[in-house]
């Protein structure tokens, strides 16, 4: 009956995330997935969310079926989270929000809709982007095709030949844009970058879809939500997936939402309609545990400034382990330049380590690094980031 179905290879980051957890060796490093560690290489329970979950279970009744769009608390906290309580979008009823399962929900309702409502529209994506994306889009039965973006010779941006690109695209093109951290390369766009993209987008009718999945990772809360308002205060119509895996330590809930700035609220209207009917035809209704602790977090005046100073916890520990890593680095083979640690953002950073050199970091060091070089540095802890230095030196000497 099921001959005709063909072995799965695996994903690149699941998969591996997979094999380092039966990985016998007990100085084995996970540098694979992104996924924050504290320093004892722990996935923290963070305490702002675990005091949501003990007012959330108190409060606790029947568990009926949330609407399809989602619990509307939840929704409008993502609204302020990501637009500002007072953004002249969200006042005017021009944003629409829909809680999705984790950022991935998010981008695939957001893909099937596109599919539908602009059937001609090909999504251009970075070159290189999370290696989800594709699979996600193309899923949706999307086209997708790359716009520049890494410089493998700097370890930066190819702005000007990313804008470019743009400005060559077929008008209603979709250009997915990582909002800060870049996943897999920890290389953003700066403000002023930003700002020069807006009139590529508006003269060749471009359809921003920006993915934020590391709010709080990258300069601040409201720092790295600049994208977001910037298109927003732009008067541009686009949509943003976001998530509270990373900032919330919520991987398992699968916390996400959708949110699409529409020209008037009329159209918001029809939209959340359609996107109503798009989750119905999905997974239904988002689950309801999750959204609770979020939107809880977000709302009450004594957790929400926890969350906030936990956040900057956690990207200060990142910040250290980069600057650790790039100075043991440095100092064991002094003639190459290891800034990019420095200057990138996030949890990742993109090494340079070709394939071949991942994999001999895996087999003989016990350092996981996805295929592509990519290392998720909030895997570093002051335990591991000696070893993890002294691996890399050895593959690269
Ligand atoms: C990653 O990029 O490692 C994370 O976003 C986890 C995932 O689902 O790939």
């Amino acid at each position: 009956m099921f001959q005709h179905v063909e072995a799965y290879p695996g994903d690149p980051i699941l998969s591996l995330n997979e094999a380092f957890g039966k990985d016998p060796r007990p100085n084995k490093i996970n540098l694979s997935i992104g996924i924050y560690f504290d320093d004892a290489g722990k996935i923290p329970m963070l305490p702002s969310v675990r005091a949501a979950e003990h007012k959330v279970v108190a409060d606790a009744g029947a568990r009926p079926y949330l609407p399809m769009e989602g619990a509307a608390n939840f929704r409008t906290a993502v609204q302020h989270l990501l637009f500002g309580a007072d953004n002249a979008a969200v006042k005017a009823g021009r944003v629409v929000t829909i809680q999705s399962v984790g950022s991935s929900g998010g981008l695939k309702v957001g893909g099937d809709f596109i599919k539908r409502y602009f059937p001609e529209s090909t999504m251009l994506v970075s070159d290189p982007t999370w290696d989800n994306h594709r699979a996600v889009f193309e899923g949706c039965g999307l086209t997708v095709k790359t716009y520049p973006y890494y410089d493998a010779a700097t370890g930066g941006l190819r702005f000007d030949a990313m804008l470019e690109a743009l400005k060559g695209a077929e008008k209603k093109s979709i250009v997915l844009l990582h909002a800060c951290c870049h996943n897999p390369t920890g290389v953003d766009l700066t403000k002023a970058q930003w700002q020069q993209l807006v009139p590529v987008l508006k003269e060749r009718e471009l359809i921003a879809f920006l993915d934020l999945a590391y709010q709080g990772y990258g300069d601040g809360i409201e720092e790295d939500a600049y994208a977001v308002r910037l298109l927003a205060d732009e008067g541009l119509s686009f949509f943003v997936a976001n998530s509270f895996s990373k900032s919330m330590s919520l991987y398992g809930e699968r916390c996400g939402a959708l949110s699409v700035v529409c020209p008037d609220a009329a159209q918001a209207v029809n939209v959340l309609g359609q996107m109503k009917a798009t989750i119905r035809r999905n997974y239904s209704n988002p689950p309801l545990h999750g959204g609770q602790l979020v939107a809880r977090v977000l709302t009450d005046p004594e957790l929400r400034p926890m969350w906030e100073a936990e956040v900057v916890a956690m990207r200060d520990r990142i910040q250290l382990m980069r600057r650790k890593l790039h100075d043991v680095l440095s100092a064991k083979l002094p003639g190459r330049d290891f800034s990019y640690f420095l200057t990138q953002h996030g949890m990742f950073s993109y090494t340079g380590l070709t394939a071949e050199q991942c994999d001999r970091l895996k087999e003989e060091f016990g350092v996981y690094l996805v295929r592509s070089g990519r290392m998720c540095v909030a895997g570093l802890n002051t335990g591991n980031v000696e070893a993890t230095a002294s691996a890399i030196a050895a593959v690269l000497g």
